[in-house]
């Protein structure tokens, strides 16, 4: 291990984070009251450019005066190549109280982004002897922020969060798809052999990104979350994907409608048999070290001290989210 060790990242559940569009302000207080960990109003794509600067206004206020219970409240500002996004945190940080804890930045293309945001947020919070720093959280999203993504997760001590964006992804990187997340048609292998009916099995055309993500994020002590997965109506979908970027090491997912809230939930809790057999593990591993041994064997495999380690992640999330 290099002798720079891994930092935490921040001790708080985000399994799932719910979206609304800043302009539906019917939508908040159902927002508020769902079982979601983390809240993203948002002022970017699900916005008309009409509609913005009322968003904004309705954004503010819902922060003022919704109850968000101990949910973690975030803004999704405009994009840096629009015209939108300065007002957007002006007006959002200048005029909502300390209640906004965190400003999600899209399309994040390299550090200078961060860097950007971070500039203008500090400069408010001294004007507003803010008590409490805000933090960031980003959307890897195109090919330059795939390309930069470990700058960016590096860019400030603000970042707390990053989450792969599909849809603007893909446009980004010029695939040839309209779906958000999952499974692509053209996406697959054929099984070896000739003719009809060879066995079809399908790639995950989001792996590398997801991994990416994953990577800079555990580098420096930032939570990789799996972004929106477009059919609401695909249950099994949206848990197929789900399930594979938890077992790739990211803790959440967001929901785009809130038939997919419990979905993440249930996916990013790690369940009552995965902790016991953790647990059992853990168990197993003090016996082994109590008699001198580094590694035993477990239900007929082998665990040794890295399995302390693996075990540990699935306890430690565990009690994390039911404290
Ligand atoms: N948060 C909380 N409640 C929501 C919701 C959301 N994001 N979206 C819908 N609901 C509510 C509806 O108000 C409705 O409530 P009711 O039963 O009390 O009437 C119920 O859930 C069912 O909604 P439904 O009619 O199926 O959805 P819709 O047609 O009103 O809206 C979407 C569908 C996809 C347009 C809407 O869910 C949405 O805007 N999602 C967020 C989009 C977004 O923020 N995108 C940016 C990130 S990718
Ligand atoms: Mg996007």
């Amino acid at each position: 291990m290099s002798f720079k060790t891994q930092p935490a990242a921040p001790a708080r559940p985000n399994r799932c984070q719910l979206f609304g569009p800043g302009s539906r302000p019917e939508l908040f207080e159902k927002m508020a009251v769902s079982k979601a960990d983390v809240i993203n109003l948002d002022l970017e794509d699900s916005v008309s450019p009409a509609d913005k600067p009322q968003a904004r206004k309705n954004v503010i206020d819902a922060i003022n005066d919704v109850d968000w219970g101990n949910k973690t409240l975030s803004v999704r500002i405009n994009g840096l190549d629009s015209e939108f996004w300065y007002r957007d945190v002006v007006d959002v940080l200048e005029q909502a109280g300390d209640r906004v804890d965190q400003i999600m930045i899209p399309k994040a293309g390299n550090g200078g982004d961060i860097y950007a945001v971070d500039a203008l947020v500090s400069s408010i919070e001294m004007a507003k002897g803010r008590k409490k720093a805000i933090t960031f959280e980003c959307i890897i999203e195109t090919a330059a922020g795939l390309a930069h993504v470990e700058e960016i997760a590096a860019a400030s001590p603000r970042m707390a969060a990053m989450s792969l964006g599909a849809a603007d992804y893909a446009a980004s990187m010029g695939m040839q798809t309209t779906g958000i997340g999952g499974t692509q048609s053209n996406y697959y292998m054929l099984e070896n052999g000739e003719g009809d009916g060879r066995a079809v099995h399908y790639g995950d055309p989001w792996h590398m990104a997801t991994v990416a993500i994953v990577s800079a994020c555990r580098t420096h002590g930032l939570l990789p979350v799996d972004g929106p997965f477009g059919d609401f109506s695909d249950s099994d979908g949206f848990l197929a994907q789900a399930r594979r970027c938890a077992t790739l090491g990211m803790v959440g997912k967001w929901a785009i409608h809130p038939k997919q809230i419990a979905l993440a939930n249930e996916v990013f809790t790690p369940s009552e048999a995965q902790v016991q057999e953790a647990r059992e593990i853990l168990a197993a591993m003090e016996e082994a070290t109590r008699t001198g041994q580094g590694a035993t064997v477990y239900k007929g495999r082998l665990v040794d001290i890295a399995s302390i380690k693996q075990a540990q992640v699935i306890v430690k999330q565990s009690e994390m989210i039911k404290g």
